[in-house]
């Protein structure tokens, strides 16, 4: 998607290598008794569940009582205020956080695979400075290729080893300046029912990931963030039933074949943004409501209020969805399809800004759009599904713009 400069800065794109730190510490107890059991220290079996329990206190270190576990271990964080960042890399750990486990930066930040994956902090005039933005909770595989930033975050390149079945839940993560929570080379993670809130670039982003599970978490921005939650995955995404607030882009949809469905997603600016080139995406059952007041007073390029946008996307499936409340200068839609000149920047054409995404097979079908400026928005020279559009879901359909 295209992120306003004032919002995002876009830099030009060099191809670089980045190793991800290998963490070769070896698990072993330190004698503190609320780490109960001698951790193990195979950690090539299958998981198959938690070998242990460990639980943390808010006068101890989540990250310690990482490095301590083995794979598989459970980590039980208790009530509290952690001002961490955390880094996970090994199989099967679960962090489990009880009512109340807050993460909120550190006074200093150590650099991991995910600092600067949203690129750096851009100064008032929208130009970046060297100070990179910073993730919250980054779970990473090792040997990760990571291209230069363009724009939103670093494209993942490539991936020497996944981590595997690692889950986060049960936690608040607030006011990271980069991303809330982030998975990158990942495999089967799963990120549920987390209270994301303040997340400055993104409340959560997977990238370069399989079959990540993104759901029942609550994210909010009380300004207004950049990304809601993003997947950007070699394949596989599920993102279920979160709400998500306060954002430029409420779901950015960058995986082919990915799931999002019965999100309620509202006071964005743009609900839901499929990416060029993307295909095969499935965006059912979901309530995209009104219109984020501030994104009609921030000065956005153009008018790009919408619902739900399929932007240059192939067989995308928009089914049964409730859009409404979509309100700017007299323009803002409710589901619209658009082909992509790739020619304005934005992550996915930033890698590939010569050939335009035409969107093409995108099937719009059972939606109930009601109360925007205009419902359905048609601006596709591609063919397939999309025309049947006005016949099966309009309720209260005022209004619909068709160029093809
Ligand atoms: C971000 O800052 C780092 C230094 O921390 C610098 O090397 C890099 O070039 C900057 N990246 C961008 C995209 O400005
Ligand atoms: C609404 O119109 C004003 C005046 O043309 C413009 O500055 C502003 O960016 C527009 N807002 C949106 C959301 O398009």
């Amino acid at each position: 998607m295209k992120i306003p400069v004032t919002i995002y800065g876009v830099l030009p794109l060099l191809i670089i290598a980045l190793a991800t730190p290998i963490d070769n510490s070896v698990p072993k107890n330190n004698g503190k008794t609320r780490y109960s059991l001698a951790p193990k220290s195979d950690s090539s079996l299958i998981i198959t569940g938690h070998h242990q329990s460990v639980y943390v206190h808010s006068d101890q270190s989540i990250q310690a009582a990482i490095h301590k576990a083995s794979p598989g271990t459970e980590i039980v964080i208790e009530s509290g205020t952690y001002a961490e960042q955390l880094t996970i890399n090994k199989d099967g750990l679960t962090l489990t956080g009880r009512p109340g486990a807050t993460i909120i930066p550190p006074a200093t930040f150590t650099n991991n695979i995910c600092t600067g994956l949203a690129g750096n902090i851009t100064d008032a005039a929208g130009t970046a400075t060297n100070i990179p933005l910073q993730a919250g909770i980054c779970i990473h595989g090792s040997h990760i290729q990571l291209a230069d930033f363009v724009a939103e975050h670093k494209k993942v390149i490539s991936v020497g080893r996944a981590v595997n079945s690692v889950s986060i839940s049960g936690l608040a993560v607030s006011d990271f300046t980069g991303i809330n929570i982030a998975a990158v080379g990942t495999r089967n993670a799963r990120i549920n029912d987390n209270i994301v809130h303040d997340g400055g670039a993104y409340g959560i982003l997977s990238a370069g990931s399989y079959n990540t599970v993104i759901s029942g978490n609550k994210i909010s921005h009380s300004t207004l963030g950049t990304i809601g939650i993003c997947s950007d995955n070699f394949h596989g995404a599920r993102v279920l039933d979160n709400e998500v607030s306060g954002y430029f882009v409420g779901l950015c949809i960058q995986t082919s074949n990915s799931e999002v469905a019965n999100n309620h997603v509202h006071d964005n600016c743009i609900g839901a943004f499929v990416d060029p080139r993307t295909d095969g995406a499935k965006i059912k059952n979901n309530h995209i409501g009104p219109t984020n007041k501030i994104c009609r007073s921030i000065p956005i390029p153009g008018d790009v209020i919408r619902g739900i946008v399929v932007d240059g996307a192939t067989k995308t499936l928009v089914r049964e969805n409730i859009v409404e409340g979509q309100h700017s200068n007299g323009s803002a839609t409710g589901i619209q399809i658009v082909d992509d000149p790739c020619n304005l920047g934005g992550l996915a054409c930033g890698l590939d800004n010569t050939t335009p995404a035409i969107a093409s097979g995108n099937l719009v079908v059972g939606n109930v759009l009601r109360g925007n400026d205009v419902d359905l928005g048609l601006a596709s020279v591609g063919r397939g599904g999309e025309a049947e559009c006005e016949a099966v879901n309009a309720l209260d359909l005022k209004s619909a713009y068709l160029i093809a």
